[in-house]
């Protein structure tokens, strides 16, 4: 029997209008463009700020563009894993919202939280279930509304996230392209450095955590930071190795968009110059575990057929690690939306 890989045949993507500039975010904090540009590297992000719209709104925006550009039906579509941090409510998933609003009928659908590192763990799950023979064609989608949980009065954090959502189709082929390799990790112990203090069964919402601003994103910068670059570049540099990859055979690397400092230090680590790097941070900002799907759906007019991508990425858990995918189709060839 003939193996079957997991190829990649789509993308979609979306980012909500309303632009916050660093200006603006200036007049909320004190901060300003120079600091935000050299320490972050962000201009500016895109925000979700029509009341009542959630993550499930910017996943289906993605997930439509996508069943469109790959010409899906929905009843052809076997699973969904929507990669988020951010999901509509506790309970129900967000995937199942999704499911819904796409019409899915023959599909199981699950969220995957991983943090910032979600949409890599996606990656994986979607490539066993394809390759396992029991599933033909799954929608992984990455995506985060941060704003929702961001505190737009700490200068340490509030500069960094923005709001985006995009989405994968993963098939079964025969053909020798796909989700190749991966290397994923976990270590609990970053749980102090990155985290929300409240609104989980350890500490439920009530008014002393809505006082004490226990809703927000709690991250110590410097020592994140400092796993970042660590994992991030070990772990790129093992699965190139052990993929007999190195500067001349890699096409592309697609980075987490946490800190341009950090995309600059696992480049460098490889060698692999900034122009063979997906960058789209100053636009978008950190959208969590929407950034790898996003870089992709801004980079893939450039994609060729056979081009060796090393998706990277480092969130709270920590989680991290890295996925090795050939690339199955040349991205100009897609018919413009
Ligand atoms: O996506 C999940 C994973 N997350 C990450 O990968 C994020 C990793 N961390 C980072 O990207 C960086 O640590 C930050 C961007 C969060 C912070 O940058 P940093 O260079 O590590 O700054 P710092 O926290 O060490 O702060 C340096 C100084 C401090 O002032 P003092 O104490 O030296 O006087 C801060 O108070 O910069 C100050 N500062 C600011 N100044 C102007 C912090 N935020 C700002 C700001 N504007 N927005």
């Amino acid at each position: 029997m003939e193996k079957i890989n997991a190829i990649i045949t789509g993308v979609g993507g979306y980012v909500p209008d309303y632009v916050l500039t660093n200006d603006e975010i200036s007049r909320m904090v004190d901060t300003n463009d120079e600091w935000i540009m050299t320490r972050i590297g962000v201009k500016e992000r895109r925000i979700l700020n029509e009341e009542g719209l959630g993550t499930s709104y910017m996943a289906r925006k993605a997930a439509k563009q996508l069943m469109r550009k790959t010409q899906s039906t929905p009843d052809s579509i076997d699973a969904v894993i929507v990669a988020t941090t951010t999901p509509d409510y506790h309970f129900p998933s967000t995937a199942s919202i999704l499911c819904d609003k796409l019409g899915l009928k023959n599909a199981f659908a699950f969220d995957l939280q991983a943090a910032c590192s979600g949409f890599l763990y996606a990656l994986e799950m979607a490539a066993s279930m394809i390759c396992s023979g029991r599933h033909k064609k799954v929608i992984i989608v990455g995506g985060d509304k941060m704003s929702s949980m961001v505190n737009y009065s700490d200068r340490a954090t509030c500069p960094i996230f923005g709001d985006g959502a995009a989405a994968f189709m993963v098939e079964a082929s025969t053909e020798d392209f796909g989700i190749m390799d991966s290397i994923l990790r976990t270590d609990g112990k970053g749980l102090p450095f990155l985290h929300m203090k409240a609104g989980g069964s350890v500490c439920p919402p009530s008014y002393f955590s809505i006082d004490n601003k226990m809703h927000y994103i709690y991250q110590e910068g410097r020592t994140v930071f400092k796993y970042a670059v660590s994992n991030m570049s070990d772990v790129t540099a093992a699965i190139a190795e052990k993929n007999h990859l190195d500067k001349s055979n890699i096409d592309w690397i697609v980075p987490h968009q946490a800190n341009l400092r950090i995309i600059d230090a696992v480049a460098s680590r490889l060698e692999v110059p900034l122009e063979k790097v997906m960058i789209n941070i100053e636009r978008y900002g950190n959208t969590s575990a929407g950034t790898l799907p996003l870089c992709v759906w801004d980079f893939e007019k450039k994609l060729k057929k056979g081009d060796n991508l090393i998706f990277t990425a480092f969130g709270a858990g920590f989680t991290w690690g890295a996925v090795y995918v050939k690339w199955a189709y040349d991205g100009d060839k897609v018919a413009v939306e």
